[in-house]
């Protein structure tokens, strides 16, 4: 798909970011803030105006471009209504948020242009920065160039109580890092290997007037490939104090900070006393390694990505931002904390089970090796597929193994994790917090641990490169999360094409997995000792799986007879 895109646009040389670079014209954007517990999301087209005089078609919810920011409380229940205006289909997935899997918004999650899907859940998420963008099979990068993305904002009691920066756009701005490809006429604002114009809350050379105080700002790189190496042009240093998932145990002082696309980051910036001063938030992309989709280098002399030395931002230093230094607010917090919260990784000698994650090409070729297609463990993402199952309560340990020449930022769907190698050294400071995406440099491995928690069901969750065109183009799997306790053989995916588990069974839910028969109505009758059916139903299978609710039936020995692929099969079970 990168490639057509390339060869249908008629490309112009848009430089603009780059001769304009002092130009600093346009006030930021600061996407308005939704509140409460119940949340009205209208997904639709519309239209924006990057240049002026020119409308540019884009996707909004709520508005012409981008998405409200979501101001969560953990502990709240919440309802988020997702109404699709589009005339195509959509999904919408809450990054980093641990949801059930049929609330995740992955691309199982279709909503129908003009259907509402409507997911209710608890906020259990430590306060950080969290985004949200549709996540539709084959439908991620475009509609997310498109405009459609968010940022989550969630509070607790821990972040509530250090004296930090929190009234939105005042004093704690949220910054929305992308970058676009346009066309000769501006029809298009998408993502190619010509994404030339960067922009900040879908502002292009933006500038905000920021007090001479500690702000905060809340860094969310939506970009669909480009990895920043974020600093200011004075060079002067910020403090690290969220991960993708929450605080760290104490803010990290750094003057640059790389963000692949997916991560976020807060950080605390000191401008006490610099009142009528201009300061530049800047890209470092000349410091960036190769490999890196933004360095100025990416592959050996066997192969690079085609016209990737064409884009002048590949490799260069630019602004993103002009902060105009202005009067403090009249409570300014000036103290940078020296202490945030503790964490409590878990240990990998804990682990039920550690896994590798390779990242391959599709075909072993020089040139493949860095445009992909990419696989993870030699698969390409299959909407019926279930690629990994593991078990609630259950820790493991995940590797990434990246031996491709293109650094991924692996991400996972439901749980945050903690990295515990980087390449055989531990994380650095500014990444031992809770994660949800990593960049896994090429030819290089990291581990984390995780732990699978609170939710299990037959509805699988997605990991997945976050470079989105990767993403679109394959490098996604799925995995389910199933209660243990229901399951009595260890690993339910062997060579039978079903299994009728648990045996005995305890509670009410007798699960059945098909390996074959993905979605699919078949009968099925239970017979007591004597023979007598006691149910005779339809058996309706989902992604696998199929259950059945046996709390009418009192303890003893059944068999049950399922009709599938035109042939009856008979299992035994016991009900306890
Ligand atoms: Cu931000 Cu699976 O996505
Ligand atoms: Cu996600
Ligand atoms: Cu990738």
């Amino acid at each position: 798909m990168f490639h057509k895109l390339i060869n249908t646009l008629k490309v112009t040389a848009v430089f603009t970011a780059v001769t304009f670079f002092s130009l600093a014209q346009n006030p930021l954007f600061i996407p308005p803030v939704l509140t409460g517990t119940t949340f009205n999301l209208n997904v639709q087209a519309d239209s924006t105006e990057f240049f002026s005089g020119h409308k540019t078609p884009t996707y909004g919810v709520n508005g012409n471009i981008l998405a409200p920011t979501l101001i969560l409380n953990n502990g709240d229940n919440i309802t988020l209504n997702v109404t699709n205006n589009l005339t195509t289909t959509t999904t919408m997935h809450w990054h980093g948020l641990h949801v059930p899997a049929m609330d995740d918004g992955g691309p199982h999650q279709v909503i129908l242009p003009g259907n509402t899907w409507s997911p209710s859940f608890t906020v259990m998420n430590d306060a950080a920065t969290y985004w949200y963008h549709p996540h539709g099979e084959n439908k991620t990068d475009i509609q997310v160039t498109k405009g459609l993305a968010g940022m989550i904002i969630i509070r607790d009691s821990i972040e509530s109580a250090i004296t930090l920066p929190r009234t939105y756009g005042i004093d704690d701005f949220p910054l929305i890092i992308q970058t676009k490809c346009f066309d000769v006429l501006y029809q298009t604002a998408i993502a190619t290997v010509f994404d030339t114009v960067p922009m900040i809350n879908a502002t292009i050379n933006p500038f905000l007037d920021a007090p001479a105080q500690v702000v905060r700002l809340r860094l969310l790189n939506g970009s669909s490939d480009r990895s920043y190496l974020f600093g200011f042009s004075n060079n002067q240093n910020f403090n690290l104090i969220t991960t993708d998932g929450g605080l760290l145990e104490a803010p990290v002082t750094l003057n640059r900070l790389r963000l692949s696309p997916g991560e976020r980051a807060e950080v605390l910036v000191d401008f006490t006393a610099m009142t009528g001063q201009t300061v530049y938030f800047m890209n470092y992309g000349s410091q960036l390694p190769n490999g890196i989709i933004g360095a100025s280098t990416v592959g050996n002399g066997m192969a690079q990505i085609p016209n990737y030395n064409l884009n002048p931002l590949n490799g260069a230093d630019y602004y993103l931002l002009q902060l105009n230094i202005v009067n403090p607010t009249s409570n300014p917090v000036t103290t940078i904390p020296t202490t945030l919260r503790s964490l409590s990784p878990w240990n990998t000698n804990q682990s039920n089970r550690n896994r590798t994650i390779t990242l391959a090409p599709l075909q072993m070729s020089p040139q493949t090796m860095v445009e992909g297609p990419f696989t993870m463990n030699n698969h390409q993402f299959s909407m019926n597929t279930i690629n990994d199952t593991t078990y609630l309560n259950h820790i493991e340990v995940w590797t990434i193994n990246n031996q491709t020449l293109v650094a991924h930022p692996f991400h996972i769907h439901d749980i945050q994790f903690f990295i515990t190698d980087v390449n055989g050294t531990p994380a650095p400071a500014y990444e031992q917090g809770k994660k949800d995406v990593v960049l896994v440099m090429p030819q290089q491995t990291v581990s984390f641990i995780t732990k699978f928690e609170d939710f299990s069901s037959n509805d699988p969750y997605m990991y997945h490169c976050h470079l989105l065109h990767h993403e679109d183009d394959g490098m996604m799997a799925s995995f389910i999360v199933l209660d243990s306790s229901l399951v009595t053989i260890d690993e339910i995916r062997g060579d039978k094409s079903m299994v009728v588990f648990p045996n005995p069974i305890a509670g009410n839910q007798l699960n059945i997995y098909f390996k074959n028969n993905v979605n699919n109505l078949v009968n099925f009758k239970i017979t007591n000792l004597l023979g007598e059916i006691i149910l005779d139903n339809v058996l309706n299978i989902t992604n696998h799986y199929a259950t059945i609710d046996i709390n009418t039936l009192s303890a003893g020995m059944y068999a049950i007879q399922i009709n599938s692929e035109n042939k009856n099969s008979t299992f035994q079970f016991i009900r306890k």
